[in-house]
């Protein structure tokens, strides 16, 4: 099985130094000239959790420079989620006849690739596994976790368990029979935990101890979860259940709803948002297949997302420069909630 990975950053690094050395027949496709010769030169090295590899002799090129005679039976997209939207459209006339394009970015991309490209050309998944860039070339694994992928159509076919086998004598690979459901299970903790930890620059635990915090979280995450059963989405247990206790509006589940939420901070309430650190270096986030992939979905379905929509545009204005993270952002976003709520009542 020929596998390009692109994208060889805090990820696609880790992958590729483990593939590499289990011996799999892996290409790597870096942005351009410059950081593949860097690549070439320096090899991969990565520690942390798994081990300690190096892979010095790499075969890496400019994506650019991937073209006739190359061909693939896997594709690993491991750039962020704008990045690899643009670039899909090019590698997929890399693909061998049954080849396959597996992004593992979170939220909306998958889906959005497979209705441009192709459902037949697209799996979909997800990485648990977490991993950080110390320089290019030097990686550090952070976690035991796993990659989840699966067909976006649902059940288990030949191609995911043939690219589970394949890419799991690197790492752990795990295959989902309702794939979409398990993006859609975590696209909600990432709209909510992630994206609004990022917002106010705090971990959710610390933000969910205001009266403001535990408002906003809910909406935005109630809000999320309207959009996902509006489409149909059948959601997958991940680490916590996906539908609070109660849910739609059950007030005598109040306490059960609480020890839910207990649930969720005990799993994520402690992590750093990865959004917040894209802010911090003044990168572009991948708020739009988040939230934004919320709120465009929610439009079309006619399901309310205001509250994503007002988070959207501040992440938008955070890129820009024109705000910043601050803890009172909450308060904002909660006061917006009120005057809404008043708004609609008279
Ligand atoms: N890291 C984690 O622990 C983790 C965990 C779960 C999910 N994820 C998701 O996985 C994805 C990758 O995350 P990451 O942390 O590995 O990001 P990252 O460290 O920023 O790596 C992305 C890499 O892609 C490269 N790239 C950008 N455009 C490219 C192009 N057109 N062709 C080839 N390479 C290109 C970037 O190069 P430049 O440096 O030149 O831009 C960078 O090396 C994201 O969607 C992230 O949300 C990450």
């Amino acid at each position: 099985m020929q596998i390009l990975i692109v994208g060889i950053g805090a990820l696609g690094g880790t992958i590729a130094a483990r593939a590499i050395r289990t011996g799999l027949p892996v290409r790597l496709a870096a942005r351009n000239t410059d950081s593949a010769e860097a690549l070439r030169r320096s090899g991969l090295r990565v520690s942390g959790i798994g081990g300690e590899v190096r892979a010095d002799a790499i075969d890496v090129a400019a994506v650019e420079d991937y073209g006739k005679g190359d061909q693939f039976d896997v594709i690993l997209l491991a750039t962020k989620a704008q990045d690899a939207l643009e670039i899909a459209p090019h590698v997929v006339g890399l693909l061998a006849p049954e080849g396959v394009i597996l992004p593992i970015q979170n939220g909306g991309l998958a889906r959005v690739l497979a209705d441009r490209l192709g459902e037949d050309k697209i799996l979909g998944g997800f990485s648990n596994l977490g991993a950080t860039m110390v320089e290019p070339g030097v990686y550090e694994q952070k976690n035991a976790g796993h990659l989840l992928i699966g067909e976006l159509a649902g059940g288990v076919s030949e191609r995911v368990e043939r690219v589970a086998r394949a890419l799991g004598r690197a790492i752990e690979v795990k295959v989902s029979s309702n794939l979409t459901g398990a993006i859609w299970s975590k696209l909600l903790i990432n709209c909510s935990v992630t994206t609004l930890g990022a917002l106010c620059s705090q971990t959710m635990r610390q933000y969910m101890e205001t009266e403001a915090g535990k408002k906003v979280f809910r909406r935005t995450y109630e809000e999320a979860l309207s959009v996902a059963l509006a489409i149909g989405t059948r959601l997958e247990r991940l680490a916590v259940e996906p539908i609070p206790p109660g849910w739609p509006c059950n007030l005598a589940a109040e306490e059960h709803y609480e020890s839910w939420v207990e649930a969720v901070i005990a799993f994520y309430g402690d992590i750093k948002p990865s959004m917040l650190q894209d802010l911090e270096r003044g990168r572009k986030t991948e708020i739009d297949f988040i939230n934004g992939y919320v709120v465009t979905l929610g439009h079309a379905s006619g399901v309310p997302v205001d509250m994503n929509a007002a988070i959207t545009g501040l992440v938008h204005q955070i890129e820009r420069g024109v705000l910043q993270p601050t803890r009172d952002r909450m308060n904002e976003l909660a006061d917006q909630t009120c005057e809404r709520i008043r708004g609609n009542s008279i």
